[in-house]
């Protein structure tokens, strides 16, 4: 009889166990490290646009000028929702974003005529589509949320400035578009995190990309994972702009004594500073400099240091892409779904790097249950 296998690590939750391999996102926990394609993250925080880093994921290199041209047209031709979907948006209760989102990136697939194409092409043009239309989606959710009628997309803006465009009415300056930009090559992929490895798994069933994706937006959902950067926020504003270091200390303190985790910190693979944060914690400054009052910044701050040296935890994505996002006059309902609207191009780099090489996934469980046999005892008689 072969041998019962035993858990994956000592802690659980899968730590360290290399569970695939990838040529999408290369990762350094102790160094601090991440790159997609080999590329490091700050040179494409600072250098690229959203739109090159969604081809350098789908297509392993960076485009040249012509490639990116094309793939601007395809993704601003594939921006507007089919009509259906728009409806559905509308007859929807007032939901948390992330649940609007799930069930009508779901209603999507209902209207893509390439949707029973699994040939290779057949997939890269669901993920551009879905990639195009969840931006919309998200916009027209806020756009509906805060009572405005919906906008048409604008094929002449780029991703980033055309979101905003689509979500305030306003055809937002060249530093908010840029800022949103950033922000979203920052959050574009992040190797085998809980909602990527929730659409490998799916897809490596075979399933459509659709239903990988839907998978990942409810993996992402959760305040573990992408739910963070709604909390920091909540957190913020719960303190009150106003509030004293004395105040900030005295909160922070209660919810360590109370064991209770503060949302935006620690990381599973960082044990240094994340690189995102860095960038982040940069635009919330500058955006709060430029809007005239550095409050959310100042105050996350005095929260870094504290949570630094008294528990030894770095600020991740999620910590200052709240204040940021917060500067750009982003409702808080939306800040989890612009991260997924970021990271569909990672979830689909992924689903059809899985496609491309695919072998089921399907480990094991360590047995904890009653000993076996167990003895069956009829209804009548227990
Ligand atoms: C990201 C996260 C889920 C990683 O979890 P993990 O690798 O399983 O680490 P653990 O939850 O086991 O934490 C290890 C220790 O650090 C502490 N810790 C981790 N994150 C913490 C936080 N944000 N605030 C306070 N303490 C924290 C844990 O309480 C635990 O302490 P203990 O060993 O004394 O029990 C975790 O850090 C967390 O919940 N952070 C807050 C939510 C968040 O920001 N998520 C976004 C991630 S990008």
């Amino acid at each position: 009889m072969s041998a019962m296998p035993t858990a994956d690590t000592p802690k659980g939750g899968l730590e360290d166990v290399v569970a695939t391999s990838s040529s999408i996102c290369y990762l350094d926990g102790e160094r601090g490290v991440l790159a997609y394609r080999g590329h490091d993250i700050h040179d494409l925080a600072e250098q690229a646009t959203f739109e090159e880093v969604c081809y350098l994921l789908w297509h392993g290199r960076l485009p040249n000028r012509r490639d990116l041209g094309d793939l601007q047209s395809q993704l601003a031709s594939a921006r507007a929702l089919p009509e259906p979907v728009t409806r559905m948006m509308r007859s929807l209760p007032p939901v948390d974003g992330m649940d609007a989102l799930r069930t009508l990136t779901s209603a999507l697939a209902h209207y893509d005529r390439d949707l029973p194409d699994t040939s290779a092409q057949g997939q890269y043009r669901k993920a551009v589509r879905l990639t195009a239309q969840v931006g919309t989606l998200v916009a027209a959710w806020g756009r509906l949320q805060a009572g405005g009628g919906l906008i048409d997309p604008d094929p002449v803006l780029g991703y980033a400035a055309n979101f905003l465009y689509m979500l305030t009415g306003r055809r937002p300056s060249a530093t908010e578009a840029r800022a949103l930009d950033v922000a979203l090559t920052l959050h574009a992929d992040h190797e085998l995190n809980a909602s990527t490895f929730a659409a490998r798994v799916s897809a490596a069933t075979l399933t459509d990309l659709y239903s990988a994706v839907v998978g990942a937006i409810g993996a992402l959902k959760g305040p573990l994972h992408g739910g963070a950067n709604a909390d920091v926020m909540k957190m913020l504003l719960e303190l009150g702009q106003d509030a004293s270091a004395e105040r900030i200390d005295a909160f922070v303190r209660a919810k360590f004594a109370r064991k209770e985790k503060i949302p935006g910190f620690g990381h599973r693979v960082y044990r240094t500073e994340d690189p995102r944060a860095t960038h982040l914690r940069r635009m919330s400054r500058d955006l709060g400099q430029r809007a005239g009052s550095t409050a959310w910044f100042d105050m996350s701050q005095r929260i870094e240091g504290l949570v630094k040296a008294e528990k030894k935890l770095y600020p991740n994505v999620d910590f200052y892409s709240a204040s940021t996002y917060y500067a750009l006059g982003i409702p808080i309902d939306l800040y989890t779904p612009i991260f997924a609207v970021s990271r569909t191009a990672g979830w689909t780099a992924h689903v059809l790097e899985q496609y491309a090489n695919n072998r089921l996934i399907r480990p094991r469980a360590e047995y904890t249950g009653p000993e076996y046999p167990q003895r069956f005892v009829p209804l009548d008689d227990r």
